[in-house]
């Protein structure tokens, strides 16, 4: 087991000193009769460092240009895609990381092996782009590979580790996906991955690290020591049987989930035209319930209202973003066919559950829930409708809902006088 100390990014630390008056210019005697005030003891205000740990303790939430733009991506593209993040609502939501995927590169790197971006590309080279994002209150992520070569051709990061890694942090970046193409002859995907989350904590910038190795990569990542988050999957489609299927895959590894360490089911399709929006609202539902990192996949500056009402849905991105950082999965021991499917997360407070009732059939399907089954205590609780905003009301032992085919239903249920926490008075 690794008992290194983790490290400790090192920012400003804002500390409020309160003392007590000490008096101005000249010295005034107070009337007879004034009230006396003994100064407060010093006490300091600290924030809590950003540490390895903290920095994903929610699921990240951004967006990623891959699975609309593929290549076509420009520096352009990002500080417009960055001002739709703001004006869509998206930020206020809770979105912040604007990520460049591959084909941001130069072909080579520069004479001292540092990498170029595409001059055509980013013709004001990365850094300005990172400058304007962080303008405006959101973060910038990038893309590199562990082999010698990026998926799309570019220069991989094998041997250069430590150089890449200062380099991005140079740029001032946030957050970086490391690909799986291109392995070097005889490397391994543990060293690999092991070499770089080490370069990125010793550049001394907090760098959220994004494993992409296509596959649950093993129970030793599960710490949180070396990435926060990993691929389990290979590449999402825009299809409803890719969503299933990924859906599934990813649910294998759910007990490995935890804050600052998520599997990842891959970026978002949500808005991207093969589904419908019964389809997408399923889609985000299920990332939401899976504590899946919530990286939009679309193109934000043209999408529609409803895109953005999904997007955006504030009760459903609050499951996603419950600080026990429980990875929702799907219940045993319910009735039905196998289509129609229960799913269940633990959210914080007392017997409380996100429950989603998802149709997986092809025709509309009455799908029921017991309390018992979600291992709530049996007797009323309430219940709320997370996409309408409405609570349902209380009920007793079980709830059913007539769900659309490909759609949900996602109710949170609290049973009723379990959902608040005991305050035992002082004596
Ligand atoms: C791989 C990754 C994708 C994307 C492409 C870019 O396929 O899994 O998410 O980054 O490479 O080329």
């Amino acid at each position: 087991m690794n008992t290194r100390p983790l490290k400790t990014f090192s920012r400003p630390l804002f500390v409020f000193i309160l003392t007590g008056f000490t008096g101005g210019c000249g010295i005034l005697t107070p009337p007879a009769g004034t009230p006396t005030f003994t100064p407060l003891p010093s006490a300091t205000f600290t924030p809590t460092p950003v540490t390895w740990e903290n920095l994903a303790s929610t699921p990240p939430m951004g967006w990623n240009s891959y699975n609309h733009f593929n290549c076509n991506i420009s520096e352009t593209l990002i500080k417009e895609t960055a001002d739709a993040m703001i004006t869509s609502g998206m930020r206020a939501a809770g979105y912040q990381y604007v990520n460049i995927d591959d084909c941001w590169m130069a072909s080579e790197r520069n004479a001292d092996g540092t990498l170029e971006p595409d001059p055509k590309k980013f013709p004001n080279g990365i850094k300005a782009v990172a400058d304007y994002v962080h303008s405006k209150g959101l973060k910038l992520g990038i893309y590199l590979d562990r082999g010698t070569k990026t998926c799309g051709g570019f220069p991989g990061s094998y041997g250069y580790e430590v150089q890449d890694a200062g380099t991005i942090a140079s740029w001032g970046i946030d957050y970086m996906k490391y690909d799986n193409c291109s392995p070097a002859p005889g490397s391994s995907l543990v060293t690999d991955y092991t070499t770089m989350s080490n370069a990125l904590k010793a550049t001394g910038r907090p760098i959220v690290f994004s494993m992409c190795s296509w596959g649950f990569p093993g129970s030793w990542v599960a710490s949180g020591r070396i990435a926060h988050l990993w691929r389990t999957t290979s590449d999402i489609k825009d299809t409803w049987d890719s969503l299933m299927a990924i859906m599934d895959a990813n649910s294998v590894s759910a007990a490995f989930a935890g804050p600052s360490h998520w599997n990842d089911p891959d970026m978002l399709e949500v808005g991207n035209g093969g589904l419908t929006d019964t389809e997408y609202r399923s889609h985000f539902t299920m990332w939401a319930l899976m504590a899946a990192p919530l990286i939009a996949g679309n193109d934000l500056r043209t999408m529609s209202q409803a895109t953005i009402d999904i997007l955006t849905a504030p009760e459903v991105i609050a499951v996603n973003q419950d600080p026990l950082g429980i990875q929702g999965t799907l219940v045993g021991n319910i009735e039905g066919t196998k289509k129609p499917e229960v799913w269940s997360k633990i959210l914080s407070g007392n017997n409380v559950r996100a429950v989603v009732l998802l149709n997986r059939s092809d025709q509309t399907a009455d799908i029921s829930i017991k309390w018992i089954d979600l291992g709530l205590p049996s007797g009323p609780a309430s219940v709320r409708d997370l996409w309408l905003r409405t609570d349902l009301g209380a009920f007793e032992n079980g709830y059913t809902a007539t769900v659309p085919s490909h759609g949900v239903v996602l109710i949170r249920v609290a049973s009723v006088g379990g959902d608040m926490p005991t305050v035992t008075p002082a004596p």
